[in-house]
């Protein structure tokens, strides 16, 4: 069986947490596509170069998820030829057997633009740059800062900008427990296969 599940949204919304949830409920695979990003923003050098020859040591490094990261990829996101040298990768995972998930910010709009479900996971700046924190640390201000550049990068960018596809199903976290969040996202897959 096939059947994707595209879960796109901004930095720090619970895409992550609910994608996990999904995949082990389904007993689908999970992409955390943000992590290929992350792993040409750090490995330096030239960007497209790096993105044609991401190696699963690239995927494994243990500084992935720092704010420095997160800035170092969402400006590699905005080259064209990085994200077309990444497209195919996705594309196949997306269509494995079995099912799978896949979470990041242009899964239901280009990834897969066919996918059975199409989130989309949001919350307000101030509770995702909340989460954040409690995630990295630091100081508070700085990782807000962050979050809203690195959102207002994501949705401004001429490719594959950050939007909820036209069919998405909208999920506001702002107010929603964890298993709240995660129970909207397994009611829309169970509806979908049923
Ligand atoms: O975990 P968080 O939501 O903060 O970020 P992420 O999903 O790891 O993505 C890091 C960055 O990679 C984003 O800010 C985007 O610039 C970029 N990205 C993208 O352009 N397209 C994707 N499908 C996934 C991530």
């Amino acid at each position: 069986m096939m059947f994707t599940v595209a879960i796109d949204g901004p930095a720090a919304a619970g895409k992550g947490t609910i994608s996990r949830a999904v995949a082990a409920r389904f007993g689908f695979a999970h992409l955390d596509t943000g992590a290929l990003y992350r792993a040409v923003g750090v490995k330096g050098g030239d960007p497209v170069a790096a993105a044609r020859s991401l190696s699963p040591e690239d995927l494994a490094r243990d500084d992935l998820r720092t704010l420095e990261a997160g800035q170092a990829a969402s400006k590699v996101a905005v080259i064209p030829e990085v994200r077309q040298a990444l497209l195919e990768f996705q594309r196949e995972f997306a269509r494995r057997e079995g099912g799978a998930v896949l979470d990041g910010r242009d899964i239901g709009t280009v990834i897969c633009p066919a996918a059975e479900v199409k989130l989309f996971v949001t919350a307000s700046p101030e509770v995702r740059a909340h989460r954040r924190w409690l995630e990295v640390g630091g100081d508070a201000a700085q990782v807000l800062a962050e979050v809203k550049e690195r959102d207002e990068r994501d949705m401004n960018r001429a490719d594959a900008p950050l939007k909820p596809a036209a069919d998405a199903v909208v999920i506001d976290t702002s107010t929603l427990s964890v298993e709240a969040a995660v129970a909207a996202a397994c009611a829309e897959v169970a509806a979908r296969l049923r």
